[in-house]
Parts: structure tokens; C-alpha cells; sequence
């Protein structure tokens, strides 16, 4: 028998959300919303995307597609952590390229700058870090969010700040 992932949503709790959106409007985007978020990595398993088809009798390739357009969806395990960098032409302009570098160095990642920029979680899924093209708050550039919290205005000095908060909750 096939081991089933530890990380895959309990079948239960997987009908219960799908129950609960069935037949509404923004079914799938909603059922595939709250899977996620009721997944410990906060991601979404090829696993539990082949079970939301098969529960909602959507096909496959449009589950996939739902969840590989909208960048809020995430196919890989995510850190216990998520830092994101804005990466759009204000904050570039502002040092956002520097600061994604600083996170790096400050949490010792150890990886290359450009992974970062295609999104990186460390190995302990204590942190995701990635980068969005733009928060729309470019008069505040450069912004980060930090666990879903909007940072402007971020110097090396409020990136240390901030990191250190984080890293100690
Ligand atoms: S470019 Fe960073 S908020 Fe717009």
C-alpha cells in the first residue's frame, strides 16, 4: 500500500471544506483557499488537488490551473515563516534588491540571491522567502511583508528590526 504523505489534509477534514463550498458560488477557488490553509505547510500536494477534482467532479486541468494561476496558491511546502520582498521598479529603485539579499545573510539561508528571487524555503520550513512584483504601495518604497504584515519604508536598520522580531516569535 501507498504511504500517504504526511503533509496531504486528513480525508475528513478535506470533506468537511468541501461540504461546506459545494455548489456556492466560487466553489473551487474557495474549497482549494481553505484546504491550503488547513494544510500544516500551507501548500497544496498534487495529492489533494487529485482529491478536490474527484470531490467536486471538476476536472483535473482545471483544479491545476485555479491553482497555478493565483499566486496566493503554493504547490511547494512553505516556511512556518513567510518573508516577501517587493521586487517592482519603486522598490528596486529603493534598494529592495539589497534588502532581499540582507534577509539572506541575516538568517543565514545560504542560498543564491536569485533562488530567493524565484522563491525559497529553508529546510527546516522555518522560512519561505519571495518576491511579488508589486504591494501597490510604490509612495512607501521599499516594502516587505513579513507574515502577511506590510513593512515600508524598509531600511537595513528596520530589516534587522523586523528579523529579529520574527525569528524570536
Ligand atoms: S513597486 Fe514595490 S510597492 Fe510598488
Amino acid at each position: 500500500m501507498e504511504a500517504v504523505s504526511p503533509y496531504v489534509v486528513a480525508e475528513p477534514v478535506l470533506d468537511q471544506i468541501v461540504e461546506q463550498y459545494r455548489d456556492r458560488p466560487g466553489m473551487l477557488l474557495s474549497t482549494l483557499e481553505a484546504v491550503q490553509e488547513a494544510n500544516p505547510l500551507k501548500f497544496l500536494p498534487v495529492e489533494t488537488l487529485v482529491q478536490v477534482s474527484r470531490k467536486l467532479s471538476v476536472p483535473m486541468t482545471q483544479v491545476y490551473s485555479v491553482a497555478t494561476f493565483y499566486s496566493f496558491f503554493n504547490l511547494k511546502p512553505q516556511g512556518r515563516h513567510a518573508i516577501v520582498v517587493c521586487r517592482g521598479t519603486a522598490c528596486h529603485t529603493k534598494g529592495s534588491r539589497e534588502l532581499l539579499n540582507s534577509v539572506g545573510h541575516i538568517l543565514g539561508f545560504g542560498c543564491e540571491p536569485d533562488e530567493m528571487e524565484q522563491g525559497y524555503t529553508t529546510s527546516d520550513n522555518e522560512f519561505t522567502i519571495k518576491t511579488v512584483a508589486c504591494f501597490g504601495q510604490c509612495a512607501q518604497a521599499p516594502v516587505i511583508a513579513v507574515d502577511g504584515v506590510i513593512h515600508s519604508n524598509v531600511n537595513a536598520q528596520k530589516l534587522i528590526k523586523i528579523l529579529k522580531k520574527v525569528k524570536s516569535s
